[in-house]
């Protein structure tokens, strides 16, 4: 305890003279100024001056008294002010309106050769993350349109998509497209890859913000961040993916903290998410492990964020989500020396094994022994329980067991008990051993590549806590849970692992404390037949978030839910996400961002505003407005439970 403590106090010593070297990427180097708006017209300075200018006031003020503008109303911005916007832009075309993808499925547009492809290729991921709008949860896009043999479309609109995108190459675009935005009353939303699984980079009658295309990666030797650490880093681009970043890192012989996804955008959504990472047993979570963000604000500036500058900020954007805080144009993370990695897969059938109760008893022995896997183990399991489509049988895939720094031997004698277990049970078992040299090829070749989320299923997850397996009443009444699910015809896609304090990472931060003390993260879903009328999705999803995750939920007192792979109807969201963080969380954000101008579903303070959509589901197909007041009391009091919180409701509605 002593050497920490004296180090924690020696760093607050430092924070004042520190000035860690800021190097920027050249698209960041291109930037709005306010010497440039001072020579603009006063007519150019209302659409595109910085939030502390007095004329901003104004301009919002203008606007459309309890929602924000709409395409068709009269305070919506002329084509003259999106054409002037247009030519502003670093690039020519940059600034792109909304043409579905699914559009060559419909009307005038119609082209039957491209509509066959793009249902060809629907479910590949790959399909979508390139198109400027596109994003791999349609529902939440309210899929108005979406080709007609996936889902019963008749037409093709708009919906929850954005009307306008900037497809952003400099910090100039955005911090454009921030101004205008708000100037004008317009929401704003932010895209990078699209995956969020709630719809958080959509949204009707918006300007998006479309970061995919800063792909800049650098790597950095001796990264100084004293007296924390001194060591290898690498800077990345806002749009930089999985697969982008952990090639860099493989060509320097390092590994960085990210995901298994193959398509996730590392520094958007998922980075100041939290992130879990196979990397994550030895290092914690990918926020665990920022050195600095580059990012703009919602007043428009372009400022450092790390451990030495607006460290309040620097706490926040570390866990406490996307589309929140302000657009991040880079990230710093820390990089580490590569490591041997051994996998185990196996695939376990209920039809094969002698039928489900045999099928439950073995998943039953290796969920019994979650901790030893997460914590004695060290490793990240990718797990699958599913349940047929008739509910006769139940099949449990490992896609892998990913051992980082262990040997084929060690990993083996991990699983020995599993075994032993399953051999006294009469159970085949013989789990495919891969040893690798190296994190990037065992990363390649072992996990899948998810598909786009179906058009009618609703998601949720939960956090388990390791002190559901240290008895045996707690380990029953864990697994009975998860059979429910299962039995009720949901599937679970399971991850074990423990991104524990203890193992590495800079953990003073506003990742979920509900993180700390997990070793499952558990998701499952729940389907409608389609079609499905609004009443008939919102009983499905009303029997997933008050049927199974309720008794998910009431058997992890006082854990949470992953923000970035959870429920859109997510209840008590605020301690769901960041427990006893979230007061703090709120108070930054109300100093960052008073007016709300970056609000995201769920997201920090978004507690006043409010999407109305137009079919009444949750979903982005609709004008976001100030929540009704009588509606504000209500949530305040039922939902917002710590009376610090309550205390930051008012202020979001004191500020607007
Ligand atoms: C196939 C698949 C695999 C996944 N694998 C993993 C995994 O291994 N581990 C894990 O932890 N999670 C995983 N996730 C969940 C993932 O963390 C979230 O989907 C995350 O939101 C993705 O971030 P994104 O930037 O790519 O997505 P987007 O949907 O583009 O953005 C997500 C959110 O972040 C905001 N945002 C994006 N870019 C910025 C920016 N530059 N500045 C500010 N806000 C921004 C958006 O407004 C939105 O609110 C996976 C998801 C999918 C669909
Ligand atoms: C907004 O408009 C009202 C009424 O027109 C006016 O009283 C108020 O001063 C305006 N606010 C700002 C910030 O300009
Ligand atoms: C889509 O499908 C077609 C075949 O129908 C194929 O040629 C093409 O490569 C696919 N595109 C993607 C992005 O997968
Ligand atoms: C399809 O959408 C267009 C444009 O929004 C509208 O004019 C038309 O009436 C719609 N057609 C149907 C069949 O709904
Ligand atoms: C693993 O789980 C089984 C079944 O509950 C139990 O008998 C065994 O003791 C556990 N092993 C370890 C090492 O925790
Ligand atoms: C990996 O294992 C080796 C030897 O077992 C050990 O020396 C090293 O510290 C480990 N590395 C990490 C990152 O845990
Ligand atoms: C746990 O479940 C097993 C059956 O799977 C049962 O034999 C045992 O008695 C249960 N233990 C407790 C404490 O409930
Ligand atoms: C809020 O009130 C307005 C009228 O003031 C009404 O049009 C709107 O539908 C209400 N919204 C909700 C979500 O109740």
């Amino acid at each position: 305890m002593t050497p920490l403590l004296s180090s924690v106090i020696l760093a607050a010593a430092l924070m004042s003279s520190q000035s860690q070297s800021r190097t920027l990427f050249d698209y960041e180097g291109i930037q709005l100024t306010r010497e440039y708006v001072a020579s603009l017209s006063s007519e150019d300075a209302e659409l595109f001056g910085f939030g502390d200018e007095a004329f901003t006031g104004l301009a919002v003020n203008t606007t459309t008294p309890r929602c924000r503008c709409a395409p068709g109303d009269g305070k919506w911005p002329s084509d003259k002010a999106w054409n002037k916007l247009s030519t502003k832009l670093s690039t020519t075309n940059a600034l792109i309106r909304t043409i579905p993808q699914s559009s060559v499925c419909y009307g005038d547009t119609k082209n039957d050769a491209k509509c066959k492809d793009l249902t060809t290729n629907w479910s590949n991921s790959y399909s979508h993350m390139d198109d400027p709008t596109e994003i791999l949860s349609p529902i939440y896009q309210g899929l108005t349109c979406v080709p007609p043999t996936i889902y019963d479309t008749v037409n093709c609109t708009l919906g929850g998509y954005p009307s306008y995108v900037i497809k952003a190459s400099t910090v100039l675009d955005l911090q454009l497209g921030i101004n205008f935005a708000r100037n004008d009353g317009v929401r704003l939303v932010v895209k990078n890859t699209g995956h969020d699984f709630a719809g958080k980079s959509t949204g009707y009658g918006s300007l998006s913000l479309w970061t995919h295309g800063l792909k800049d990666i650098l790597f950095i030797d001796n990264y100084a961040d004293e007296p924390s650490y001194t060591g290898p880093a690498i800077k990345a681009g806002a749009g930089v993916q999985a697969f982008e970043l952990y090639k860099a890192a493989n060509d320097h012989g390092m590994v960085v903290v990210a995901g298994e996804g193959q398509t996730v955008g590392v520094m958007g959504g998922y980075i100041q998410g939290g992130g879990h990472s196979p990397l994550s047993p030895i290092y914690g979570m990918a926020a665990d492990n920022v050195l600095g963000f580059e990012i703009i604000t919602a007043i428009g500036d372009f400022i450092t964020v790390n451990s030495a500058t607006n460290p309040d900020l620097f706490w926040a954007l570390r866990g406490g989500g996307g589309g929140t805080f302000g657009v991040v144009t880079s990230v710093t993370v820390k990089a580490y020396k590569d490591m041997p990695i051994t996998t185990a897969s196996w695939t376990l059938d209920s039809t094969k094994i002698g039928g489900k109760e045999r099928l439950y008893a073995a998943v039953k022995v290796f969920i019994d022994n979650s901790s030893k896997y997460a914590d004695d183990g060290a490793t990240y399991s990718y797990w699958l329980l599913l349940p047929s489509a008739d509910g006769k049988s139940v099949s449990f895939v490992m896609q892998p067991f990913f051992a980082p720094n262990k040997t084929a031997t060690q990993t083996t004698a991990l699983l020995s008990t599993l075994q032993t277990k399953l051999t006294s049970l009469n159970i085949p078992f013989s789990p495919k051993i891969t040893e690798y040299k190296g994190f990037y090829a065992a990363w390649q070749a072992q996990f899948p590549l998810e598909p786009q989320s179906a058009v009618n299923t609703a998601f949720g997850s939960r956090l388990v806590p390791r002190s559901n397996f240290a008895s045996e009443t707690g380990r029953n009444v864990t697994f009975s849970v998860f059979k429910d699910a299962v039995e009720a015809g949901q599937p679970i896609i399971g991850f074990t692992v423990a991104p524990t304090l203890a193992r590495g990472g800079n953990a003073d931060n506003a990742v979920n404390p509900a993180w700390r003390t997990a070793v499952i993260h558990a998701i499952t879903h729940r389907a409608w037949t389609i079609p499905a009328s609004p009443s008939t999705i919102l009983a499905t999803r009303a029997a997933l978030t008050n049927g199974i995750m309720k008794k998910w939920r009431d058997v992890t007192p006082g854990s949470g839910s992953y923000l970035n792979e959870a429920d859109r109807t997510e209840p008590n969201w605020q301690q769901s996400f960041w427990g006893d963080k979230y007061a703090k969380l709120l108070a930054i954000k109300n100093d960052w961002d008073p007016k709300t101008l970056f609000w995201v579903n769920q997201g920090v303070g978004s507690e006043g505003w409010v999407v109305e959509s137009v079919d009444g589901l949750p979903n982005e197909n609709g004008r976001l407005c100030l929540v009704n007041k009588t509606t504000t009391m209500t949530t305040t009091t039922t939902v917002v439970a710590a009376g610090a919180e309550e205390d930051g409701t008012e202020r979001i509605l004191r500020a607007f």
